[in-house]
């Protein structure tokens, strides 16, 4: 049987009583969907899992995103991608700087995210300071709290995103390793369309769909005052108030809804001080399009239905 324990902060809770190398449930997949519903970010503490069970376990909530340069990704689960800043006979194992600003993973695709699934293999300490935690910020309540005439007047605007603008962040900081792009990488990952404002398919709240990493512009408004609009809404997504850190430990999974969050990875740690990550990234078909109803779960909470707008 297993049991949430709530954070008490505003996004957070930690699920105990589980392995996740076995197969689930239905019961307790119906479980983590409510628990995701109503935390937003769930630790799965003490787990042992090799890149096939992750994969697995990952499979049971949507589709999974492969990396686009086909790198870095583990032998044989090429859905099972490496975060890491460790070198093994002078070659990076990983992708080093993933996420190491705030972003929505998977907002530039036409089907967006739903989850990431990160396997903690190693994490960074100095001394008995843990580093490399990874910090959210929650859209649920950064909708509330927007202004009613901002609501009112952005309530059917849409938002373009864009792989490469995340990318370009990223790749023109000092000590990146990242290439540009290929014309045939872009076109892999072409710019998308989505609500600024979606009801969440679990709860049916309504969240900012927005995030500093991909959106470029909001498309019913002019080229400036979407800059304009964009800056705000990034500066008031980012309030303190809307916050949460994870601390790592080695064995966590932590489950997050890309629908409800945006995230960032904190990068306080050195070249020495190793740390790994297995990262699963779960889209969102399966979310909208099926509820999971064949699972019995269609609104895990019976507060939602699985619709974008
Ligand atoms: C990510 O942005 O998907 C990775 C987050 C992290 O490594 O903490």
């Amino acid at each position: 049987m297993i049991s949430v324990e709530p954070s008490g902060k505003v996004l957070g809770a930690s699920v105990r009583g589980i392995d996740l190398a076995q197969p689930l449930s239905d019961v307790d997949f119906g479980a983590i969907l409510q628990a995701l519903g109503d935390y937003g970010v769930l630790r799965f503490p003490n787990q042992r899992l090799d890149a096939a069970a992750l994969r697995d376990f990952s499979l049971n909530f949507g589709s999974i995103q492969g990396s686009v340069t086909g790198q870095f990704a583990e032998p044989g689960v090429p859905e099972v991608g490496i975060l890491s800043n460790v070198v093994e006979n002078g070659k990076p194992i990983g992708l080093a700087d993933a996420g190491q600003d705030w972003h929505t993973d998977m907002s530039y695709n036409e089907t967006i995210g739903f989850l990431n699934v990160l396997y903690a293999v190693k994490v960074p300490r100095r001394g008995d300071q843990v580093l490399g935690a990874t910090a959210f910020s929650d859209m649920g309540a950064a909708y509330d709290d927007l202004h009613p005439d901002l609501k009112e007047r952005l309530k059917d605007a849409t938002a373009t995103h864009d792989f490469n603008k995340f990318w370009e962040m990223m790749r023109t900081r000092p000590g990146s390793r990242r290439d540009p792009l290929s014309p045939a990488q872009r076109s892999n990952r072409p710019p998308s369309v989505h609500p600024l404002f979606m009801s969440h398919p679990i709860t049916g709240r309504r969240v900012l769909y927005c995030n500093p990493g991909y959106a470029v512009r909001i498309n019913e408004l002019s080229p400036d005052e979407s800059e304009r609009v964009l800056e705000a809404l990034f500066e008031h997504q980012l309030q303190p108030k809307f916050r949460y850190q994870h601390s790592w430990s080695e064995g966590d999974v932590l489950v997050w809804d890309h629908i409800r969050t945006i995230h960032m990875a904190v990068a306080d740690y050195g070249p020495g001080e190793e740390r790994l990550m297995k990262r699963c990234q779960v889209m969102a078909d399966r979310v909208f399009e099926s509820g999971f109803r064949e699972r019995g779960v269609t609104s895990p909470s019976g507060r939602g239905r699985a619709q974008r707008g």
